[in-house]
């Protein structure tokens, strides 16, 4: 059984006893677990069928906490100054001292670490007073939950429970930013949107599409091309819909879909990553129960949250394997 919460410190009480958690944040719900605590830890991978190759971000109630198990320069305090809480993670070199547990990390000597801009989840990390290792409360290369409800239907029954915090307000996941010695480099766009990173910072490596870069690298080992995937194909880019098909649009909708999922009429990019997973999940339960071919999505063209949108898109259509 899963239970449902609504006292973050019943959720801390629950990560203290070793137990996985699944919690709101602003981008979407964490699955979380006690970072020092490798038996919790491990539960994670298992709960997720998780590659152990791919590392957890760890959460922290705030800038302190999180530069206390790694090493934090000035550009790092700078971003966290400037965007914290908020959908930015840092990937820093651990401290000798780092109390997280090297398998949370996937063995590498860096870890990846942010604060989360949601009341519930601070009032949990500030009573739990530890590190909580939390990837996308999902099944591995599903559609990440921004519901309470999503993360019933991917985790219901494996996990203790699901601290309730309503729907996720960002939509999208976390801006993952690597720090280390080559230079500022972009491994995940998110929901801080890199020009905001630039101006603190100046230029930042950007990635290469994730059809250019099909391969997990050392840099960024859980970049796996096929993510988000939902169960009907995935058609992008498109400028036309068949009958048979679902449609997830994006500004004025194609004509002739069976069905359709408006991202933003208003062709508003935070709207439309607000809308993003919740959007997927319905066109795929809805167009699979009709019997429907694939689904079709609209451009989303343009800045701020809209890279995110278009490297999620890209990763669900990608060919399974
Ligand atoms: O918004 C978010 O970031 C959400 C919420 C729950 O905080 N979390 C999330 O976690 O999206 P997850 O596990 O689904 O994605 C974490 C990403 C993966 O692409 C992983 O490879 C990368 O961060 N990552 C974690 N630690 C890393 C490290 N040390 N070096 C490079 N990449 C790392
Ligand atoms: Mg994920």
């Amino acid at each position: 059984m899963t239970a449902l919460l609504d006292d973050p410190l019943d959720a801390a009480a629950l990560l203290r006893a070793g137990a996985l958690v699944a919690f709101p944040t602003e981008t979407v719900y964490g699955l979380g677990a006690d970072a020092r605590n490798a038996a919790a830890v491990a539960e994670i991978f298992a709960a997720k069928g998780r590659p152990h190759f791919n590392p957890l971000i760890c959460h922290f109630a705030d800038a302190d906490s999180a530069f206390a198990e790694v090493r934090a320069d000035a550009r790092a305090r700078a971003l966290a100054a400037r965007f914290w809480p908020g959908p930015l993670t840092l990937v820093l070199p651990r401290r000798a001292d780092c109390r997280v547990e090297l398998l949370a990390g996937a063995g590498l000597d860096t870890l990846a670490v942010r604060v989360p801009a949601h009341d519930l989840a601070l009032a949990m990390l500030r009573a739990f007073g530890g590190p909580v290792a939390a990837p996308s409360a999902n099944r591995s290369g599903r559609v990440s939950p921004t519901s309470p409800a999503h993360v019933m239907e991917e985790l219901g029954g494996r996990i203790a429970a699901i601290l309730d915090g309503g729907e996720c307000a960002v939509g999208v996941e976390s801006t993952v930013l690597d720090l280390g010695a080559g230079g500022a480099a972009l491994l995940r766009p998110g929901g801080v949107p890199v020009e905001a990173i630039e101006a603190v910072i100046g230029p930042v490596g950007r990635p290469l599409s994730p059809e250019a870069a099909p391969a997990p690298t050392l840099r960024s080992p859980g970049l796996l091309l096929s993510h988000y995937a939902p169960v009907l194909p995935l058609r992008l880019d498109a400028r036309e819909v068949a009958a048979d098909e679902a449609l997830l649009a994006f500004g004025p909708p194609l004509a002739g879909a069976a069905i359709t999922e408006q991202l933003s009429l208003a062709r508003d990019d935070r709207e439309a990553a607000r809308r993003l997973f919740g959007a997927l999940r319905r066109l795929d339960a809805e167009g699979r129960r009709l019997g429907l071919r694939g689904i079709a999505a609209m451009p989303v063209p343009g800045g701020g949250l809209a890279p995110a949108i278009r490297d999620r898109l890209a990763r669900a259509a990608a060919p399974r394997g």
